[in-house]
C-alpha cells in the first residue's frame, strides 16, 4: 500500500485521485487544499464542482481510501508519493507579465514539501508547468540537509472539463516523465504501476522530464490552434457565402486533418488555452526565438478578435446600438458540462455588452453562481436567471455562447412571441437549426454563415 498524496483539490487534483481511488482500492489516496470551503465541499453531498460522473465516483470512495483534508503539513509527512496541482496562473507582476506563468504556489509547496518530510518521496508534476520547471523543483527539493532525496517526475493532465471522468478512465494515453537515472526510472516505474491498473499498457508513455513538461504545452497549443484557425476561415466564410460548418466537414474527412476540435465559435476559453499559450510564447521568446514566439501568439490574438468581433457583429446588426435593450445570454461557462466560467468566452461578451450599455440576463444551467461572482464588479446591472424563458421576455436579442444541448431544445416559437420584434438570435456555438428560426421570424447570424435577416436591405 502507498500513500498517495494530491496537492490541489481543484478541477484536475479532485477528479483525478477519485479515479485513481477508485482503481486502487490497495492505496491510500488524500487530497488537500488550503481553501477550507473547497475542503468542506468535497467532503460533503455538494461538491465544489460539476462534472458528469464526478458525485458518483466520489461517493463511492470517499472516507474508504479517498480523503479530503486541510491538514497539509501532517498529510505530507505521511504520504510516499505526491502529486501537485496548485493553479498556475498568468503572471500578473514583474518580468514576464502577462505571459509567463507565476510559479510562486509550486515554489512555496515544493519548500512544504521539504519541510515536512522525513522520508524520500516521489513529487509529481501534474500541474501545467514552464519546460524545465522540475529542474528548479529538484534543486529546491534535493539541496537539504536531511539527507532525503526527491525524484520529480511530470505528469500532465489532458483531462477536458466536461467529459473529466470519462477522460480519466479511458484516457488516449497517460504521459509520464522522468529522469533516465536509475532512481529516476524506478519512480516513473512507480506511476506506471497505478495507472497500469486500469489503462492498458501501450498507452502509458514515458518520456524524459522535459518533453513530457513540454508536451502538455505543445497538446493545449496544438488544439487552440485548431480553433483559431476554423475561426480564422469562419470569418472568410461570412464574407463569402462559404459555410463553415460545411468547410469542416469537407476538410476533417480527410484523416490527416481529423475531424475533431473543428467547431467554429464564438471563441475558446477555459483556463488552460490561454495561459498555456502564453507560457509558451513566453519560453520561446527567453530563448531568442522571436518568430516562434509570434507564430503561437497570434492563435490566442485570433481568440480575442473573434469574441470582440462577435459583440461588433450584434452591435452592427441591432441598428448601431443595444443601449437600453434587454438582451439574454444563453449559457456563462466556458462549455457545455461544466460549471466553471474560467476564461469563458461569455462573460467576455456580457461584459462588452455592458460597456454598451445592453441591459443582459444570463442564463446557465449550472455555472449561474460562478458567473455571479465573477461579475460581482457590475452585478447591479446584470439578471442572473435560472428560467431561459423568463430571460426572454421582451429581450431584444439571445445569444448563444455555451454550447449547452438544452438550449437547442428550448420552444423557439413560444421564445419569439415574447420578445420584442425585431427579434435577433446570435448564435456563437453554431447549436441552433437556423432555417427554422429563421422561419420563426428571427433575425439570425451564426458563426461562419452567411446571415438569415427579414431585412430587405
Ligand atoms: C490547476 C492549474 O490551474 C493547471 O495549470 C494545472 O494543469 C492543474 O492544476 P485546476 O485544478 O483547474 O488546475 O486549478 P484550481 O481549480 O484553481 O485548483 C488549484 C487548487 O490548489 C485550489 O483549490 C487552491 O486552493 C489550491 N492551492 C493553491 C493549494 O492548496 N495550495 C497553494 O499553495 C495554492
Ligand atoms: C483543455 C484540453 O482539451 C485538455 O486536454 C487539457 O487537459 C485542458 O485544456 P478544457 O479547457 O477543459 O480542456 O476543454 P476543451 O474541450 O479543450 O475546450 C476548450 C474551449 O474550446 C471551450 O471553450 C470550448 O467550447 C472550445 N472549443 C472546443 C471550440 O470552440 N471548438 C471546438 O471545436 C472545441
Amino acid at each position: 500500500m502507498a500513500n498517495i498524496l494530491c496537492i490541489g483539490a481543484g478541477y484536475v487534483g479532485g477528479p483525478t485521485m477519485a479515479v485513481i481511488a477508485k482503481h486502487c482500492p490497495q492505496h491510500r489516496m488524500v487530497v488537500v487544499d488550503i481553501d477550507a470551503d473547497r475542503i468542506a465541499a468535497w467532503q460533503s453531498n455538494h461538491l465544489p464542482i460539476y462534472e458528469p460522473g464526478l458525485d458518483e465516483i466520489v461517493f463511492e470512495s470517499r472516507n474508504k481510501n479517498l480523503f479530503f483534508s486541510t491538514e497539509v503539513d501532517r498529510h505530507i509527512a505521511e504520504a510516499d508519493i505526491i502529486f501537485v496541482s496548485v493553479n498556475t496562473p498568468t503572471k500578473t507582476f514583474g518580468q514576464g507579465a502577462g505571459k509567463a506563468a507565476d510559479l510562486q504556489y509550486w515554489e512555496k509547496t515544493a519548500r512544504q514539501i521539504l519541510k515536512n518530510s522525513s522520508s524520500s518521496k516521489i513529487v509529481i508534476e501534474k500541474s501545467t508547468l514552464p519546460v524545465r520547471t522540475a529542474e528548479a523543483m529538484e534543486r529546491i527539493l534535493n539541496f537539504n540537509d536531511k539527507g532525503l532525496y526527491f525524484d520529480v517526475v511530470s505528469n500532465p493532465e489532458f483531462l477536458a472539463e466536461g467529459t473529466a471522468i470519462r477522460d480519466m478512465q479511458n484516457p488516449d494515453r497517460v504521459l509520464i516523465g522522468g529522469r533516465e537515472t536509475a532512481s529516476g526510472q524506478t519512480a516513473v516505474q512507480t506511476i506506471v504501476d497505478i495507472y497500469a491498473q486500469w489503462v492498458p499498457e501501450e498507452r502509458i508513455i514515458t518520456t524524459n522530464l522535459w518533453s513530457s513538461e513540454l508536451s502538455k504545452l505543445a497538446a493545449n497549443a496544438f488544439l487552440a490552434q485548431r480553433i483559431s484557425s476554423i475561426n480564422a476561415l469562419a470569418n472568410l466564410c461570412e464574407r463569402t457565402e462559404a459555410d463553415v460548418t460545411e468547410v469542416a466537414h469537407a476538410i476533417g474527412t480527410d484523416s490527416r486533418i481529423g475531424s475533431k476540435f473543428l467547431q467554429a465559435s464564438v471563441g475558446f476559453g477555459g483556463s488552460c488555452f490561454k495561459k498555456d499559450i502564453l507560457n509558451l510564447v513566453y519560453l520561446c521568446e527567453h530563448y531568442g526565438l522571436t518568430e516562434v514566439a509570434g507564430y503561437w501568439e497570434q492563435v490566442v490574438k485570433m481568440n480575442q478578435y473573434q469574441k470582440d468581433n462577435f459583440v461588433s457583429k450584434m452591435v452592427t446588426a441591432m441598428f448601431n446600438s443595444v443601449a437600453g435593450k434587454r438582451i439574454a445570454i444563453f449559457g456563462a461557462a466556458f462549455k457545455a458540462n461544466t460549471s466553471d466560467i474560467r476564461e469563458s468566452p461569455a462573460l467576455d461578451v456580457c461584459r462588452a455588452l455592458l460597456e454598451e450599455r445592453a441591459e443582459v440576463v444570463i442564463v446557465d444551467p449550472h455555472a449561474l453562481d460562478n458567473a455571479r461572482i465573477s461579475l460581482s464588479d457590475v452585478a447591479e446591472r446584470v439578471t442572473f436567471e435560472p428560467d431561459p424563458y423568463v430571460a426572454v421576455q421582451d429581450a431584444h436579442a439571445i445569444a448563444i455562447l455555451t454550447e449547452w444541448p438544452q438550449f437547442a431544445e428550448l420552444d423557439y416559437q413560444a421564445i419569439h412571441k415574447t420578445m420584442i420584434r425585431p427579434a435577433f438570435i446570435f448564435d456563437g456555438r453554431n447549436i441552433l437549426d437556423h432555417r427554422k428560426l429563421y422561419q420563426i421570424g428571427f433575425n439570425v447570424y451564426a458563426i461562419g454563415k452567411p446571415p438569415r435577416t427579414h431585412f430587405t436591405s
